[in-house]
């Protein structure tokens, strides 16, 4: 099936008409490595951009780019010809997955789970390790809620004792920190609960000093890396964590409900999966973790087609224009009265976080939404309270000045 043919089907399917999506259609290959805006206008037209509104908010879920697209409606549509044949025997193949997901994350391909998101992946190895009543768990008060919940549900049930972090944030001090985490560490900890790239300001921990410190004192560690994975470089071994959980349709751009799992071998046979695996399946086999049900293979499948996508990009250049367009727009924003930055300069990437002087964060969010058509995200937790600006590799710089002209007209 050719590209043309392959859309009519699509827009067929999709009972829209062709003309609506043939701007999906865009055969020619990315310009050369110096042709850096060429090379982003190419990234852009990429996507599918929404008519109207300018989305800062790409830090919740990202858009698919078209190559991802195409193949989860290809997929889909093979998948429905016969699912309980195309779908469970020809398109079900985790292994390949799993290896390129692992040389993207510095681990080995048995140390990879497949999971729907970070929410499932980390909530494994919570409520997957044995603690006892008395055990303590180091955590900082701005983890992200559902992991907080997800602790004291344990601490509720199973009498585990939560020793909560306050972060000095914003910082770039990485011993500011290091330091209240190893404060907190008592005889008594067990797990290390850690948070690497803050969703409420861009914030970036150093994990790997005390990931170290923690093995040295037989305590379990755990990275929520949700924002991080093709983010910022990422290597599970380098960071030295037990395990980790990481959301592909963030800035991997894979389909949304797909995520990965990381446990360090060693550790495997601890962690009970939290749906029950197969008698067969050996404690120490990662994919116990994977046994889950009915899910759409479609939808996993396609996380190949993203991988393509990143890997014709590239993390270092990936990252390099990320942090490019929150120095962009940041630099400029802080030149205005009223505003403040709670996200650091150097512990950061592509997003970013600030205070306005009067506004409520919800009401300055919608007032953006609704006289701008601008989308951000309200922030307001842990203390911390603004309005977060994410931009994605779309992004234009022409697309940031209409946000710091809105930022500039604020009454
Ligand atoms: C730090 C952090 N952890 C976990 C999650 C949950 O991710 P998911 O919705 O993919 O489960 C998010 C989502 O934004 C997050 O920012």
């Amino acid at each position: 099936m050719d590209r043309r043919t392959f859309l009519e089907a699509v827009a067929g399917l999709l009972g829209m008409p062709f003309s609506q999506i043939a701007h999906w259609e865009h055969p020619s290959p990315p310009p050369g490595p110096t042709d850096e805006e060429d090379f982003w206008a190419w990234v852009r037209s990429e996507f599918p951009l929404h008519p109207s509104l300018l989305n800062l908010n790409n830090g919740g879920v990202s858009p698919h780019p078209r190559p991802v697209l195409e193949a989860l409606f290809r997929l889909e549509l093979a998948a429905n010809e016969a699912p309980a044949y195309v779908m469970w025997r020809l398109q079900d193949q985790k292994e390949p997955l799993r290896q390129r997901l692992a040389a993207l994350c510095g681990a080995d391909p048995e140390e990879i789970a497949l999971v729907r998101n970070s929410t499932e992946a980390l909530e494994a190895v919570i409520f997957g390790l044995d603690l006892r009543p008395g055990d303590e768990v180091v955590l900082a008060e701005s983890d992200y809620p559902s992991m907080i919940a997800a602790w004291k549900q344990r601490e509720a049930r199973d009498g585990i004792r939560l020793r909560w972090v306050r972060l000095p944030l914003p910082t770039d001090d990485e011993e500011a920190l290091l330091r209240p985490y190893l404060e907190a560490l008592t005889p008594k900890t067990r797990v290390l609960h850690l948070t690497h790239l803050i969703n409420w300001t861009g914030q970036i921990v150093p994990v790997q000093r005390l990931t170290a410190e923690a093995r040295q004192r037989g305590i379990f560690t755990i990275v929520d890396a949700a924002h991080s994975f093709a983010h910022v470089a990422v290597d599970f071994h380098a960071w030295g964590c037990d395990a980790a959980g990481v959301s592909l349709h963030k800035w991997l751009c894979a389909p949304f409900g797909t995520g990965l799992l990381y446990v360090r071998r060693e550790r495997i046979a601890e962690i009970w999966p939290l749906f029950a695996a197969p008698a067969d399946r050996q404690p120490t086999d990662i994919r116990k973790f994977e046994h889950l049900g009915t899910r759409s293979i479609p939808t996993e499948q396609a996380i190949a087609a993203a991988i393509d996508f990143h890997e014709q990009i590239g993390q270092a250049r990936k990252t390099a224009r990320l942090t490019q367009l929150r120095q962009y727009w940041l630099a400029q924003a802080l030149t205005l009265p009223r505003i403040r930055s709670l996200t650091p300069q150097r512990l950061a990437a592509g997003l970013a976080t600030i205070a306005v002087e009067g506004w409520e964060p919800s009401k300055l969010a919608d007032y953006l939404l609704e006289k701008h058509r601008i989308l951000v995200t309200a922030i307001d937790w842990a203390g911390l309270k603004g309005i977060r600006i994410t931009p994605h590799l779309y992004t234009r710089l022409v697309d940031l000045d209409r946000l710091l002209e809105a930022l500039k007209k604020l009454p």
